[in-house]
């Protein structure tokens, strides 16, 4: 199809998108508008949002907001599964090896599809280095731990570094190159961009077979993006938001999610304990799998599991080495 055939068949779609809604949810033509313009565009994600983030998002009165949702979830039955259901979706569940066999028992045998791991801690705990391995062994087969598949790498600290990649790469015997055309990396440049890159990245997340989603880091565009107090609540709406964003990509598509998480070294620069990490309960209530991780003796790190619905807390040690992670 021609590039302007397709371009012009779009904007078809979503002019009727926006009659749609217009009708749907009683709005006026303006309103309709407005909603297109951002991705509060559907009636799912309407009637699953909050209020006062509709008002935020499109500038509307939180009577207004109120109004369009209640009548957008009219419109969308809700979904009640059966235990049986959630369980057969369970069982396909997969897992990423990350290199280090105590690591991988700590977490339940890797890193799963279907949920988002965190990984939280100070800089050079090893959040990074972790993603890196994760790259590689992604692409593994099966038996070795990996899930043969391609990974989406957003960077917003422009510490991406392929170079790393290669060698751990090369200490399995595999072809550097290989591995690094199976990386698609975006560089976020502020935490507007890193949400739209996340939502741009659905086409390329079924057409490359994307398996593993690592943001690295997730909360530092938002971080310097929303200083101060009073612009919690807005970064928090924003990055929750983010958050579940990827939580739906993991569970429509079988993906696994790796995002760190840095703590701050400087008390003073973090309200309340230094040891929070920065998105706070948000994030603490969504990513499946917490790991804190932090620098012991030489190469060797602690990582300690917090608050996993279904594993034990626990702690281990495990080697960030030349050739990767290691026990
Ligand atoms: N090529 C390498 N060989 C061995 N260790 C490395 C190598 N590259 C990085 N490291 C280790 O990883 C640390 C950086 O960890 P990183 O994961 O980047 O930290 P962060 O938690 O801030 O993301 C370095 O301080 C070093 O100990
Ligand atoms: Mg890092």
């Amino acid at each position: 199809m021609a590039k302007g055939e397709n371009a012009s068949k779009q904007e078809a779609s979503a002019a009727s998108e926006a009659d749609d809604l217009e009708a749907q949810l009683g709005v006026s033509r303006a309103t309709a508008e407005k909603l297109r313009e951002t991705h509060y565009d559907n009636l799912e994600t309407l009637a699953t949002c909050m209020p006062q983030e509709l008002a935020i998002a499109i500038e509307m009165s939180e009577d207004t907001a109120l109004k369009v949702i209640t009548a957008a979830r009219k419109q969308v039955e809700a979904s009640f599964e059966t235990g049986n259901a959630i369980m057969e979706q369970r069982l396909k569940i997969e897992k990423i090896t990350t290199g280090s066999e105590e690591l991988d028992k700590l977490i339940g045998g890797g890193i799963e599809t279907q949920a988002i791991t965190e990984a939280f801690g100070k800089f050079g705990s090893g959040k990074s280095q972790l993603g890196f391995q994760l790259c590689v062994t992604a692409q593994l087969p099966r038996e070795q731990g990996g899930l043969e598949g391609a990974v989406l790498f957003i960077d917003t600290e422009g510490t991406f570094r392929p170079e790393r990649i290669s060698q751990m790469a090369e200490a399995r015997d595999l072809d550097p190159a290989k591995i690094l055309s199976n990386i698609h990396v975006a560089q976020a440049m502020n935490s507007d961009h890193q949400m739209f890159l996340t939502e741009k990245a659905e086409n390329l997340i079924r057409e490359k077979k994307i398996r593993l989603i690592i943001v690295d880091s997730l909360t530092a565009t938002f971080r310097s993006d929303y200083l101060g107090r009073e612009m919690l609540n807005e970064r928090q709406h924003k990055l929750n938001k983010h958050i579940h964003l990827l939580l739906k990509y993991a569970r429509n598509n079988n993906l696994a999610i790796y995002v760190t998480n840095q703590v701050m070294d400087n008390p003073g620069m973090m309200f309340g304990d230094p040891t929070t990490p920065i998105g706070g309960h948000v994030l603490a209530h969504t990513s499946t799998y917490r790991l804190y991780l932090r620098r012991s003796k030489e190469d060797r790190r602690i990582a300690k599991l917090v608050d996993s619905p279904n594993l034990p807390d626990g702690e281990c040690v495990f080697r960030v080495t030349p050739d990767g992670l290691a026990d």
